[in-house]
């Protein structure tokens, strides 16, 4: 099997982590995969907040105050994402600086349609960033959770990073710990319709 589609194929969520610090130079590399990923206009509208420590206690504790003000049920998500958070050594926060749907807000009489396109672009732009990371420190060893849950949560985690835009997601990386087991996928022959 060519290399990249094994990489591809061995990607899986890693909910567990190590005790073992991440290299920087991994997690450079990490994040400049992401950064080169394709965007909408080229407009790249992605950052990224790169948290460990004391700071990344402070956002599991936070979503874990969060989901016991919640008034429906996702306290059991929130709080195994809190878990992973606490198993990483390090999360990378994704955020969406709104390049292109903040210059479309000033257009004077645009249909609304309109602006729901643009801020999907951005948000393919920022998943496709996304994928490529995952990717890449799947390439590397590293394992690799998206925990798009933390969204709810994106007031909390913005106060404590002091950091604008929107959250996107929340990635965790660190050294896998145990086996990680194989998610089912759906066939190509009922996905993939080609014409003649
Ligand atoms: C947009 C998005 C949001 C996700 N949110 C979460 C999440 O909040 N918590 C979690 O544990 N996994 C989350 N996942 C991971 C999926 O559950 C996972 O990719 C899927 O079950 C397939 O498993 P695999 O990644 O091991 O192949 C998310 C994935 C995507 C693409």
């Amino acid at each position: 099997m060519h290399p990249v589609i094994e990489i591809i194929k061995s990607r899986r969520s890693v909910r567990e982590y190590r005790d073992k610090e991440v290299e920087g130079e991994l997690l450079h590399l990490i994040l400049e995969a992401g950064c080169n990923a394709p965007s909408a206009h080229n407009a790249q509208p992605w950052y990224f907040g790169i948290v460990k420590g004391e700071k990344k206690e402070k956002i599991s504790g936070a979503i874990r105050e969060y989901y016991k003000k919640m008034v429906f049920g996702l306290n059991s998500v929130l709080e195994q994402s809190a878990r992973i958070i606490d198993s990483a050594p390090v999360i990378i926060t994704v955020w969406n600086h709104c390049p292109l749907s903040s210059r479309i807000e000033k257009i004077k009489d645009i249909p609304p349609e309109y602006k729901g396109i643009i801020r999907d672009y951005e948000i393919q732009s920022i998943s496709a960033a996304i994928e490529n990371m995952w990717i890449a420190a799947t390439a590397l060893g590293l394992g690799m959770a998206w925990l798009g849950i933390t969204v709810f949560c994106e007031k909390e985690i913005k106060e404590l990073l002091n950091i604008r835009g929107n959250l996107i997601t929340i990635l965790s990386v660190g050294y896998p710990k145990g086996e990680l087991s194989r998610t089912k996928r759906i066939s190509l022959e009922r996905i993939a319709i080609f014409y003649q």
